[in-house]
Protein backbone atom coordinates (compact mmCIF):
# COMPACT_ATOMS: atom_id res chain seq x y z
CA UNK A 1 0.00 0.00 0.00
CA UNK A 2 1.38 3.02 -0.43
CA UNK A 3 0.41 6.90 0.32
CA UNK A 4 0.48 9.95 -1.78
CA UNK A 5 -0.13 13.06 0.55
CA UNK A 6 0.06 16.64 -1.51
CA UNK A 7 -0.54 20.10 -0.53
CA UNK A 8 -3.74 21.33 -2.93
CA UNK A 9 -5.78 24.33 -3.08
CA UNK A 10 -8.00 22.51 -0.78
CA UNK A 11 -5.83 21.87 1.46
CA UNK A 12 -4.21 17.96 1.41
CA UNK A 13 -5.11 15.26 -1.26
CA UNK A 14 -4.72 11.75 0.09
CA UNK A 15 -4.68 9.14 -2.55
CA UNK A 16 -4.26 5.26 -1.76
CA UNK A 17 -2.63 2.83 -3.97
CA UNK A 18 -3.99 -0.31 -2.38
CA UNK A 19 -3.69 -4.38 -4.13
CA UNK A 20 -2.59 -3.09 -7.20
CA UNK A 21 -5.55 0.22 -7.60
CA UNK A 22 -3.58 3.31 -8.94
CA UNK A 23 -6.60 5.19 -8.61
CA UNK A 24 -8.08 7.14 -11.83
CA UNK A 25 -9.58 10.48 -10.69
CA UNK A 26 -5.92 10.22 -8.30
CA UNK A 27 -3.51 10.87 -10.68
CA UNK A 28 -5.57 13.63 -12.41
CA UNK A 29 -6.59 15.56 -8.75
CA UNK A 30 -2.64 15.69 -8.23
CA UNK A 31 -1.63 17.27 -11.02
CA UNK A 32 -3.34 20.47 -9.28
CA UNK A 33 -3.94 22.42 -13.07
CA UNK A 34 -7.63 22.55 -14.23
CA UNK A 35 -6.58 24.10 -17.65
CA UNK A 36 -7.50 22.72 -20.76
CA UNK A 37 -3.95 22.11 -21.56
CA UNK A 38 -3.15 20.16 -18.65
CA UNK A 39 -5.90 18.03 -19.20
CA UNK A 40 -5.21 17.46 -23.03
CA UNK A 41 -1.76 16.17 -22.21
CA UNK A 42 -3.90 13.55 -20.18
CA UNK A 43 -5.89 12.28 -23.28
CA UNK A 44 -8.61 14.73 -23.04
CA UNK A 45 -11.71 15.03 -25.03
CA UNK A 46 -10.38 12.23 -27.16
CA UNK A 47 -13.46 9.44 -25.26
CA UNK A 48 -15.63 12.11 -26.96
CA UNK A 49 -13.94 11.56 -30.36
CA UNK A 50 -14.75 8.21 -29.80
CA UNK A 51 -18.37 8.65 -28.95
CA UNK A 52 -18.83 10.88 -32.32
CA UNK A 53 -18.36 7.81 -34.31
CA UNK A 54 -20.74 5.63 -32.34
CA UNK A 55 -24.18 5.73 -32.42
CA UNK A 56 -25.89 6.99 -28.80
CA UNK A 57 -27.35 3.66 -28.27
CA UNK A 58 -24.40 2.01 -28.82
CA UNK A 59 -22.85 4.43 -25.69
CA UNK A 60 -25.74 3.63 -23.60
CA UNK A 61 -24.84 0.22 -24.00
CA UNK A 62 -21.10 0.46 -23.05
CA UNK A 63 -22.36 2.10 -19.68
CA UNK A 64 -24.98 0.22 -19.12
CA UNK A 65 -22.53 -2.71 -19.63
CA UNK A 66 -20.06 -1.01 -17.27
CA UNK A 67 -22.37 -1.51 -14.47
CA UNK A 68 -22.21 2.29 -13.22
CA UNK A 69 -24.41 3.03 -10.58
CA UNK A 70 -25.18 7.14 -9.90
CA UNK A 71 -23.09 8.71 -7.05
CA UNK A 72 -25.88 11.04 -6.40
CA UNK A 73 -26.73 9.18 -3.43
CA UNK A 74 -29.33 6.27 -4.44
CA UNK A 75 -26.94 4.14 -6.69
CA UNK A 76 -29.73 3.74 -9.58
CA UNK A 77 -27.98 2.65 -13.33
CA UNK A 78 -26.73 4.95 -14.81
CA UNK A 79 -27.32 3.58 -18.56
CA UNK A 80 -30.55 1.87 -17.66
CA UNK A 81 -31.98 6.04 -16.64
CA UNK A 82 -30.16 7.19 -20.26
CA UNK A 83 -32.32 4.18 -22.12
CA UNK A 84 -35.83 5.41 -20.21
CA UNK A 85 -35.07 9.02 -22.17
CA UNK A 86 -37.51 9.65 -25.08
CA UNK A 87 -36.15 9.40 -28.40
CA UNK A 88 -38.19 11.76 -30.15
CA UNK A 89 -39.03 14.79 -28.13
CA UNK A 90 -39.09 17.82 -29.65
CA UNK A 91 -36.16 19.29 -27.03
CA UNK A 92 -34.41 17.45 -23.81
CA UNK A 93 -31.83 18.30 -21.57
CA UNK A 94 -29.19 17.23 -19.78
CA UNK A 95 -28.51 18.22 -16.14
CA UNK A 96 -25.80 17.98 -13.89
CA UNK A 97 -26.43 17.82 -10.15
CA UNK A 98 -23.54 20.09 -8.49
CA UNK A 99 -25.44 20.63 -5.42
CA UNK A 100 -23.41 18.67 -3.41
CA UNK A 101 -25.71 19.23 -0.11
CA UNK A 102 -24.94 16.22 1.87
CA UNK A 103 -23.44 16.80 5.18
CA UNK A 104 -19.64 15.31 4.71
CA UNK A 105 -19.39 15.34 1.26
CA UNK A 106 -16.71 16.91 -0.52
CA UNK A 107 -16.30 14.72 -3.57
CA UNK A 108 -17.56 16.92 -6.19
CA UNK A 109 -15.92 19.60 -4.96
CA UNK A 110 -12.36 18.09 -6.03
CA UNK A 111 -13.89 16.81 -9.37
CA UNK A 112 -15.00 20.39 -10.03
CA UNK A 113 -11.37 22.29 -8.87
CA UNK A 114 -9.22 19.80 -10.46
CA UNK A 115 -10.31 18.09 -13.32
CA UNK A 116 -13.47 20.72 -14.13
CA UNK A 117 -12.52 19.14 -17.99
CA UNK A 118 -13.29 15.70 -17.00
CA UNK A 119 -16.56 17.03 -16.47
CA UNK A 120 -17.20 18.77 -19.34
CA UNK A 121 -16.24 16.23 -21.46
CA UNK A 122 -18.13 13.44 -19.64
CA UNK A 123 -21.20 15.78 -19.61
CA UNK A 124 -20.81 15.55 -23.56
CA UNK A 125 -20.36 12.46 -24.05
CA UNK A 126 -24.15 11.82 -21.84
CA UNK A 127 -25.95 14.17 -23.59
CA UNK A 128 -25.01 12.85 -26.92
CA UNK A 129 -26.37 9.58 -25.68
CA UNK A 130 -29.26 10.62 -24.59
CA UNK A 131 -29.95 12.48 -27.67
CA UNK A 132 -29.06 16.69 -26.92
CA UNK A 133 -26.74 19.47 -26.91
CA UNK A 134 -28.23 21.63 -24.25
CA UNK A 135 -26.40 20.85 -20.63
CA UNK A 136 -27.61 22.62 -17.59
CA UNK A 137 -25.52 22.51 -14.61
CA UNK A 138 -26.82 23.03 -10.95
CA UNK A 139 -23.65 24.20 -8.91
CA UNK A 140 -24.56 25.21 -5.36
CA UNK A 141 -24.54 28.27 -3.91
CA UNK A 142 -21.72 28.30 -1.43
CA UNK A 143 -19.26 26.33 -4.40
CA UNK A 144 -18.40 30.45 -5.79
CA UNK A 145 -15.03 29.47 -6.93
CA UNK A 146 -15.86 26.17 -7.56
CA UNK A 147 -18.71 27.99 -10.01
CA UNK A 148 -16.28 30.28 -11.31
CA UNK A 149 -13.59 27.05 -12.32
CA UNK A 150 -16.48 24.96 -14.22
CA UNK A 151 -17.40 28.13 -16.17
CA UNK A 152 -14.27 28.92 -17.47
CA UNK A 153 -13.62 25.35 -18.31
CA UNK A 154 -17.02 25.15 -19.57
CA UNK A 155 -16.20 28.25 -22.12
CA UNK A 156 -12.97 26.60 -23.15
CA UNK A 157 -14.22 22.89 -23.76
CA UNK A 158 -17.05 23.86 -26.04
CA UNK A 159 -14.62 26.31 -28.00
CA UNK A 160 -11.97 23.58 -28.57
CA UNK A 161 -15.22 20.78 -29.15
CA UNK A 162 -16.47 22.90 -32.00
CA UNK A 163 -13.23 23.76 -33.63
CA UNK A 164 -11.61 20.55 -33.02
CA UNK A 165 -15.19 18.44 -33.80
CA UNK A 166 -17.49 20.87 -35.44
CA UNK A 167 -19.77 19.87 -33.01
CA UNK A 168 -21.93 22.58 -30.61
CA UNK A 169 -22.73 22.08 -26.96
CA UNK A 170 -24.74 24.53 -25.08
CA UNK A 171 -23.96 24.54 -21.44
CA UNK A 172 -25.15 26.90 -18.89
CA UNK A 173 -24.06 27.06 -15.25
CA UNK A 174 -26.89 28.33 -12.96
CA UNK A 175 -26.09 28.80 -8.87
CA UNK A 176 -27.83 27.88 -6.50
CA UNK A 177 -28.66 29.57 -3.31
CA UNK A 178 -27.85 27.23 -0.38
CA UNK A 179 -30.80 25.20 -0.01
CA UNK A 180 -30.22 21.47 0.79
CA UNK A 181 -33.42 20.41 -0.76
CA UNK A 182 -32.61 21.29 -4.36
CA UNK A 183 -30.23 18.60 -4.59
CA UNK A 184 -33.09 16.19 -4.92
CA UNK A 185 -33.75 16.39 -8.83
CA UNK A 186 -36.96 17.50 -9.18
CA UNK A 187 -36.69 20.38 -6.67
CA UNK A 188 -33.73 21.25 -8.58
CA UNK A 189 -35.84 21.35 -11.76
CA UNK A 190 -38.22 23.85 -9.87
CA UNK A 191 -35.07 25.84 -8.74
CA UNK A 192 -33.70 25.42 -12.20
CA UNK A 193 -36.98 27.04 -13.56
CA UNK A 194 -37.00 30.24 -11.12
CA UNK A 195 -39.41 28.83 -8.70
CA UNK A 196 -39.54 27.47 -5.47
CA UNK A 197 -37.09 24.67 -4.62
CA UNK A 198 -39.91 21.89 -3.56
CA UNK A 199 -39.87 18.38 -4.93
CA UNK A 200 -42.45 17.69 -7.24
CA UNK A 201 -44.58 14.35 -7.11
CA UNK A 202 -43.50 11.66 -9.34
CA UNK A 203 -45.10 10.40 -11.96
CA UNK A 204 -44.30 12.16 -14.03
CA UNK A 205 -40.60 11.38 -13.91
CA UNK A 206 -37.91 14.08 -14.89
CA UNK A 207 -37.44 11.53 -18.14
CA UNK A 208 -41.52 12.00 -19.19
CA UNK A 209 -41.94 15.99 -18.28
CA UNK A 210 -38.32 17.30 -16.71
CA UNK A 211 -36.57 20.76 -17.22
CA UNK A 212 -40.07 23.30 -19.00
CA UNK A 213 -41.28 20.01 -19.54
CA UNK A 214 -38.91 18.65 -21.69
CA UNK A 215 -37.70 15.22 -21.31
CA UNK A 216 -34.63 15.57 -18.78
CA UNK A 217 -31.77 13.60 -17.12
CA UNK A 218 -29.90 14.30 -14.27
CA UNK A 219 -26.82 12.83 -13.00
CA UNK A 220 -24.33 13.60 -10.27
CA UNK A 221 -20.82 14.94 -10.67
CA UNK A 222 -18.91 12.06 -10.24
CA UNK A 223 -21.73 9.89 -12.30
CA UNK A 224 -20.99 12.22 -15.12
CA UNK A 225 -17.20 12.25 -14.37
CA UNK A 226 -16.94 8.91 -14.69
CA UNK A 227 -18.05 8.48 -18.45
CA UNK A 228 -14.82 9.20 -19.99
CA UNK A 229 -12.64 6.75 -18.14
CA UNK A 230 -15.92 3.98 -19.16
CA UNK A 231 -15.36 4.86 -23.08
CA UNK A 232 -11.62 5.53 -23.12
CA UNK A 233 -11.18 2.15 -21.08
CA UNK A 234 -14.30 0.25 -21.81
CA UNK A 235 -16.48 -1.33 -20.03
CA UNK A 236 -14.94 -4.59 -18.86
CA UNK A 237 -12.60 -2.46 -17.29
CA UNK A 238 -15.01 -0.94 -15.39
CA UNK A 239 -16.19 -3.71 -14.04
CA UNK A 240 -13.01 -5.30 -13.03
CA UNK A 241 -12.77 -2.92 -10.48
CA UNK A 242 -15.14 -3.09 -7.51
CA UNK A 243 -17.79 -5.75 -7.03
CA UNK A 244 -20.35 -7.44 -9.17
CA UNK A 245 -23.22 -5.36 -8.96
CA UNK A 246 -21.27 -1.72 -7.10
CA UNK A 247 -18.49 -1.66 -10.01
CA UNK A 248 -15.66 0.79 -10.37
CA UNK A 249 -13.17 3.35 -9.10
CA UNK A 250 -15.29 5.55 -5.90
CA UNK A 251 -14.22 8.37 -3.88
CA UNK A 252 -15.00 8.29 -0.12
CA UNK A 253 -15.01 11.56 1.75
CA UNK A 254 -13.67 10.90 5.09
CA UNK A 255 -14.29 12.99 8.40
CA UNK A 256 -15.18 13.44 11.78
CA UNK A 257 -12.56 11.98 14.53
CA UNK A 258 -9.79 10.16 12.73
CA UNK A 259 -6.29 11.48 11.70
CA UNK A 260 -6.41 11.99 8.84
CA UNK A 261 -9.71 13.36 6.98
CA UNK A 262 -9.75 13.80 3.17
CA UNK A 263 -11.00 12.45 0.10
CA UNK A 264 -9.84 8.86 -0.77
CA UNK A 265 -10.22 6.82 -4.18
CA UNK A 266 -10.49 3.25 -3.32
CA UNK A 267 -12.00 0.31 -6.07
CA UNK A 268 -16.19 -0.13 -4.28
CA UNK A 269 -16.19 -2.92 -1.93
CA UNK A 270 -13.40 -1.43 -0.07
CA UNK A 271 -13.66 -2.98 3.37
CA UNK A 272 -15.09 0.48 5.93
CA UNK A 273 -12.89 -1.11 8.94
CA UNK A 274 -9.48 -0.85 6.52
CA UNK A 275 -10.13 2.75 5.29
CA UNK A 276 -10.15 4.39 8.69
CA UNK A 277 -7.29 2.43 9.06
CA UNK A 278 -6.16 3.96 6.30
CA UNK A 279 -7.39 7.82 7.96
CA UNK A 280 -5.27 6.38 10.68
CA UNK A 281 -7.98 5.26 13.05
CA UNK A 282 -9.48 7.45 15.56
CA UNK A 283 -7.72 11.29 16.63
CA UNK A 284 -9.98 11.20 20.24
CA UNK A 285 -7.46 8.71 21.90
CA UNK A 286 -10.49 6.44 22.46
CA UNK A 287 -12.09 3.34 20.25
CA UNK A 288 -15.04 4.13 17.55
CA UNK A 289 -18.73 4.32 18.68
CA UNK A 290 -20.43 4.63 15.26
CA UNK A 291 -19.40 5.45 11.63
CA UNK A 292 -22.21 7.07 9.24
CA UNK A 293 -21.18 5.36 5.75
CA UNK A 294 -22.97 7.72 3.19
CA UNK A 295 -23.39 10.97 4.77
CA UNK A 296 -25.58 12.06 7.28
CA UNK A 297 -28.87 10.81 5.85
CA UNK A 298 -27.08 7.81 6.22
CA UNK A 299 -28.07 5.58 8.99
CA UNK A 300 -24.72 5.12 11.36
CA UNK A 301 -22.77 1.65 11.79
CA UNK A 302 -22.08 -0.09 14.98
CA UNK A 303 -18.67 -1.21 15.71
CA UNK A 304 -19.80 -4.82 15.09
CA UNK A 305 -21.11 -3.82 12.06
CA UNK A 306 -18.29 -2.35 10.94
CA UNK A 307 -16.29 -5.22 11.13
CA UNK A 308 -18.30 -6.58 8.18
CA UNK A 309 -19.14 -3.82 5.95
CA UNK A 310 -17.71 -3.28 2.70
CA UNK A 311 -18.09 -0.12 0.92
CA UNK A 312 -20.66 -0.93 -1.68
CA UNK A 313 -24.26 -0.58 -2.15
CA UNK A 314 -25.16 -4.32 -1.23
CA UNK A 315 -23.30 -4.53 1.57
CA UNK A 316 -24.21 -0.91 3.30
CA UNK A 317 -27.68 -1.71 2.95
CA UNK A 318 -27.91 -5.44 4.94
CA UNK A 319 -27.15 -3.05 7.75
CA UNK A 320 -29.92 -1.01 7.09
CA UNK A 321 -28.27 2.13 6.08
CA UNK A 322 -26.79 3.55 2.48
CA UNK A 323 -23.33 3.55 0.97
CA UNK A 324 -24.99 7.23 0.06
CA UNK A 325 -22.60 9.89 -1.16
CA UNK A 326 -19.58 7.53 0.23
CA UNK A 327 -19.09 9.95 2.79
CA UNK A 328 -17.50 8.24 5.99
CA UNK A 329 -17.68 10.04 9.45
CA UNK A 330 -16.55 8.30 12.34
CA UNK A 331 -17.53 8.70 15.47
CA UNK A 332 -16.03 8.26 18.90
CA UNK A 333 -16.92 7.11 22.35
CA UNK A 334 -16.42 9.99 24.00
CA UNK A 335 -19.13 11.41 21.96
CA UNK A 336 -22.36 11.49 22.83
CA UNK A 337 -24.63 9.50 20.45
CA UNK A 338 -28.20 11.58 21.30
CA UNK A 339 -26.19 14.70 20.72
CA UNK A 340 -25.18 13.15 17.08
CA UNK A 341 -28.63 12.01 16.89
CA UNK A 342 -29.90 15.68 17.86
CA UNK A 343 -27.75 17.09 15.60
CA UNK A 344 -28.66 14.95 12.44
CA UNK A 345 -32.25 15.82 13.43
CA UNK A 346 -32.06 19.28 13.65
CA UNK A 347 -30.67 19.82 9.75
CA UNK A 348 -33.37 17.82 8.49
CA UNK A 349 -35.75 19.52 10.42
CA UNK A 350 -34.06 23.11 9.26
CA UNK A 351 -33.86 22.16 5.50
CA UNK A 352 -37.10 20.52 5.00
CA UNK A 353 -39.26 22.26 2.37
CA UNK A 354 -42.14 22.50 4.58
CA UNK A 355 -44.19 21.14 1.68
CA UNK A 356 -45.47 17.16 3.01
CA UNK A 357 -46.96 17.23 6.74
CA UNK A 358 -45.01 14.26 7.80
CA UNK A 359 -41.68 15.69 6.56
CA UNK A 360 -41.88 19.37 8.08
CA UNK A 361 -44.01 18.15 11.53
CA UNK A 362 -42.11 14.84 11.94
CA UNK A 363 -38.68 16.01 11.37
CA UNK A 364 -39.24 18.87 14.20
CA UNK A 365 -41.02 16.15 16.69
CA UNK A 366 -37.54 13.73 15.79
CA UNK A 367 -35.39 17.19 16.69
CA UNK A 368 -37.49 18.07 19.76
CA UNK A 369 -37.94 14.48 21.29
CA UNK A 370 -33.61 14.39 21.12
CA UNK A 371 -33.00 17.81 22.38
CA UNK A 372 -35.41 16.68 24.99
CA UNK A 373 -33.23 13.14 25.80
CA UNK A 374 -30.08 14.61 25.71
CA UNK A 375 -30.24 17.71 27.92
CA UNK A 376 -32.00 15.08 30.46
CA UNK A 377 -35.62 16.28 30.42
CA UNK A 378 -36.81 12.54 28.49
CA UNK A 379 -38.81 9.66 29.47
CA UNK A 380 -38.84 6.41 28.50
CA UNK A 381 -42.09 7.17 26.74
CA UNK A 382 -40.15 9.75 24.62
CA UNK A 383 -37.81 7.31 23.52
CA UNK A 384 -40.46 4.97 22.20
CA UNK A 385 -41.97 7.79 20.75
CA UNK A 386 -38.86 8.69 19.14
CA UNK A 387 -38.57 5.29 17.80
CA UNK A 388 -42.02 4.88 16.47
CA UNK A 389 -42.31 8.07 14.72
CA UNK A 390 -39.07 7.50 12.82
CA UNK A 391 -40.36 4.31 12.16
CA UNK A 392 -42.90 5.25 10.75
CA UNK A 393 -42.93 8.66 8.51
CA UNK A 394 -40.05 7.30 6.08
CA UNK A 395 -41.55 6.91 2.62
CA UNK A 396 -44.62 9.10 3.77
CA UNK A 397 -43.94 11.79 1.83
CA UNK A 398 -42.74 13.14 -2.36
CA UNK A 399 -39.42 12.78 -1.48
CA UNK A 400 -37.01 10.94 0.46
CA UNK A 401 -35.83 13.95 2.55
CA UNK A 402 -38.08 12.67 5.26
CA UNK A 403 -36.22 9.41 5.17
CA UNK A 404 -32.93 11.12 5.79
CA UNK A 405 -34.23 12.72 8.78
CA UNK A 406 -35.81 9.83 10.27
CA UNK A 407 -33.99 6.51 9.82
CA UNK A 408 -30.39 7.83 11.33
CA UNK A 409 -33.01 8.62 14.53
CA UNK A 410 -34.71 5.15 14.45
CA UNK A 411 -31.11 3.13 13.70
CA UNK A 412 -29.78 5.60 16.68
CA UNK A 413 -31.93 4.34 19.38
CA UNK A 414 -32.45 0.53 18.07
CA UNK A 415 -28.89 0.09 17.83
CA UNK A 416 -27.43 2.59 20.31
CA UNK A 417 -30.56 1.84 23.06
CA UNK A 418 -28.61 1.75 25.89
CA UNK A 419 -26.57 4.92 25.97
CA UNK A 420 -30.09 6.81 24.96
CA UNK A 421 -32.11 5.23 27.89
CA UNK A 422 -28.74 6.38 30.03
CA UNK A 423 -29.83 10.12 29.62
CA UNK A 424 -33.16 9.18 30.94
CA UNK A 425 -32.73 10.98 34.55
CA UNK A 426 -29.35 9.86 35.08
CA UNK A 427 -25.91 10.92 33.10
CA UNK A 428 -24.46 9.96 29.98
CA UNK A 429 -21.09 8.53 30.23
CA UNK A 430 -19.82 10.53 26.56
CA UNK A 431 -17.50 13.42 27.70
CA UNK A 432 -18.79 15.13 24.90
CA UNK A 433 -22.61 15.37 26.49
CA UNK A 434 -23.80 18.10 28.04
CA UNK A 435 -25.79 15.81 30.19
CA UNK A 436 -22.93 13.75 31.08
CA UNK A 437 -19.86 13.26 34.56
CA UNK A 438 -17.29 14.90 32.70
CA UNK A 439 -18.54 18.59 31.92
C1 LIG B 1 -33.07 15.41 -0.03
C2 LIG B 1 -32.20 14.97 -1.17
C3 LIG B 1 -31.03 15.68 -1.45
C4 LIG B 1 -30.21 15.28 -2.51
N1 LIG B 1 -29.06 15.99 -2.76
C5 LIG B 1 -28.27 15.63 -3.81
C6 LIG B 1 -27.09 16.37 -4.11
O1 LIG B 1 -26.75 17.35 -3.44
N2 LIG B 1 -26.34 15.98 -5.18
C7 LIG B 1 -26.71 14.89 -5.96
O2 LIG B 1 -26.02 14.59 -6.93
N3 LIG B 1 -27.81 14.17 -5.68
C8 LIG B 1 -28.60 14.53 -4.65
N4 LIG B 1 -29.75 13.81 -4.39
C9 LIG B 1 -30.10 12.71 -5.32
C10 LIG B 1 -30.80 13.27 -6.58
O3 LIG B 1 -32.20 13.39 -6.30
C11 LIG B 1 -30.64 12.35 -7.79
O4 LIG B 1 -31.00 11.05 -7.42
C12 LIG B 1 -29.22 12.34 -8.34
O5 LIG B 1 -28.77 13.63 -8.66
C13 LIG B 1 -29.21 11.48 -9.61
O6 LIG B 1 -27.91 11.37 -10.11
P1 LIG B 1 -27.17 9.97 -10.22
O7 LIG B 1 -28.14 9.00 -10.83
O8 LIG B 1 -26.01 10.25 -11.09
O9 LIG B 1 -26.79 9.57 -8.83
C14 LIG B 1 -30.58 14.17 -3.32
C15 LIG B 1 -31.74 13.45 -3.01
C16 LIG B 1 -32.53 13.84 -1.94
C17 LIG B 1 -33.76 13.05 -1.64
Amino acid sequence: MVEINQSSSLGRIRVWKVDGFEGVFAPLFLKNDPSLKSYLEEGGYRALEKVLSMGPDEVIEEVKRSGLRGRGGAGFPTGVKWSFMPKDAERKFLVCNADEGEPATFKDRYIITFVPHLLVEGMMISAYAIGTREILVYIRGEYWEEAFILKKAVQEGVEYVKSRFGVSFDIKVMQGAGAYIVGEETGLLNSLEGKRGQPRPRPPYPAQKGYMGYPTCVNNVETLACVPFIINKGADWFKSIGREKSTGPKLFCVSGKVKKPGLYELPMGFPLKKLIELAGGTSCGGKIKAVIPGGTSAPPLTPDELEEATLDFESIASFGSFLGTASCVVICEHDCIVRVGWNMAHFYAEESCGQCTTCREGTRFIEYLFEKIENGRGTEKDVMTLLDVSSSIPGSAICAHVDAGSLPAKKIVSSFKEEVMSHLGKVCNAKNCEFSFHT
